[in-house]
């Protein structure tokens, strides 16, 4: 039995699936069912006794001991996370509260959970941190790729609250001995991947018809990875890993924001065409930049590669038709999750976002 926290949204839905169809070891998943969580990610697995959700907060002491004393879990992944960063902007409390605080308390309670168990079980015990690239902050054009030894730069509130997180799950190794493990991973994209972030955003905005927002000129660079890939790398880590390391993880698939908005406009051309017979690129519209906005991160995986034999199995060419598929063939989905709570998100980030240029991009 493993307890996974954060387990109903985008990247913790995805690591549920797979894990169930992959292995028979049941999985405790709790999650808050914030705005970002959503039971609708789990629907093949409602009825499967080896799945048990439990609405809840990782920031509960009285549930999370009750939990771990019922369940005994072998193992603890922790995805639970405010993950927005222009929310983080907006409204970085919750941030604090969650990544920094609610993290600790989740730490205290495996700790507690772990010194009680006997020896041979506390020996096998992990505690996994699913945490981000962005704790190093943004690289030049010419630097090299983030490696696990670089010092922390964050800047935003969210990337500041994970760093602190990382930090804290460092401590508990060196000062209590708890048997941790750190992934920073880059940017994910794929299939539930909820509609505030740049990939999911530009397809459903392309299928109504909206603006594309593209912050600033577009040339900011980020690092994608299939999501699958990211949890099979969890999974690598948590089977393999050596208590105390963090370990990179990323793609090797740097591209600028803008180029990512033209594959998607020429995917959806090709599999989904305007019927206007105009390209979705006409839609595309440049508009102000993110306060603070890091222009370039990149992951070096080498090290994952080399000590646990972990590669991701997509290139970016096929993970991104294969996302842009699932969000044709799920418009119930995408329906589900833009309820009114999302509308008022799109209000207040995009009706600020003045556009500088309204039109085709070249
Ligand atoms: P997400 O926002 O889609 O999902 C977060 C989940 O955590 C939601 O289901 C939400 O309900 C739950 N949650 C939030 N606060 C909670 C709390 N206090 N207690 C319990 N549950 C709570 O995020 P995601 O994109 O799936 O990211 C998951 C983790 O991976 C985060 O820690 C994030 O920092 C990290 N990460 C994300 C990416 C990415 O590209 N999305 C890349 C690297 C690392
Ligand atoms: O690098 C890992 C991180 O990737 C994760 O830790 C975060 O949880 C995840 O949200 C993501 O952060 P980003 O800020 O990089 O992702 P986002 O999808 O919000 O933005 C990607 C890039 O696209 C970024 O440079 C901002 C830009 N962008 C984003 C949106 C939503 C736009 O140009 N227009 C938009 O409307």
């Amino acid at each position: 039995m493993i307890l996974v926290t954060g387990g109903a949204g985008f990247i913790g839905a995805n690591f549920v699936l797979d894990w169930l169809a992959a292995s028979s070891e049941p999985i405790v998943n709790l999650d808050k069912l914030t705005y970002a969580g959503n039971l609708h990610n789990l629907q093949s697995v409602q009825a499967d006794p080896r799945h048990i959700f439990v609405q809840g907060d990782i920031g509960d002491t009285a549930l999370l001991n009750r939990l771990l004393a019922e369940h005994k879990p072998r193992a603890v992944v922790n995805f639970a996370a405010e993950s927005h960063v222009d929310r983080s902007i907006h409204g970085p409390e919750d941030f604090i509260q969650t990544n920094i605080v609610g993290s600790f308390r989740l730490l205290e309670a495996v700790r507690a959970h772990w010194t009680a168990l006997p020896e041979a079980e506390r020996a096998a015990f992990r505690f996994l941190h699913v945490s981000t690239d962005e704790v190093y902050g943004s690289l030049a054009p010419s630097d090299p790729a983030f490696v696990e030894t670089r010092s922390f730069e964050p800047n935003s509130p969210y990337s500041a609250s994970k760093a602190a997180s990382d930090h804290l799950v460092r401590a508990w190794h060196h000062t209590y001995g708890l048997p941790v493990l750190t992934t920073n991973c880059s940017n994910n994209y794929g299939p539930y991947h909820f509609p505030e972030k740049l990939i999911p955003l530009m397809i459903v905005n392309a299928l109504a018809g909206k603006n594309l927002p593209v912050y600033g000129d577009g040339m900011q660079v980020r690092d994608w990875l299939y999501v699958k890939d990211h949890c099979s790398a969890i999974r690598r880590v948590l089977e393999a890993g050596t208590p105390g390391q963090t370990y990179n993880v990323g793609g090797w698939n740097e591209k600028p924001n803008i180029e990512i908005v033209h594959m998607v406009c020429s995917l959806l051309d090709e599999l989904r065409p305007r019927t206007d017979g105009q390209s979705y690129k006409q839609q595309i519209t440049f508009v102000k930049d993110r306060p603070g906005h890091d222009r370039r991160y990149a992951i070096d995986a080498r090290k994952i590669e080399r000590e646990l034999g972990w590669k991701p199995a997509e290139t970016f060419d096929t993970g991104i038709r294969k996302t842009v598929q699932w969000y044709l063939e799920h418009a119930d989905w995408v329906a589900s999750v833009q309820t009114g709570a999302y509308r008022d998100w799109v209000q207040t980030q995009y009706a600020v976002a003045e556009p500088q240029a309204v039109g085709a991009a070249a």
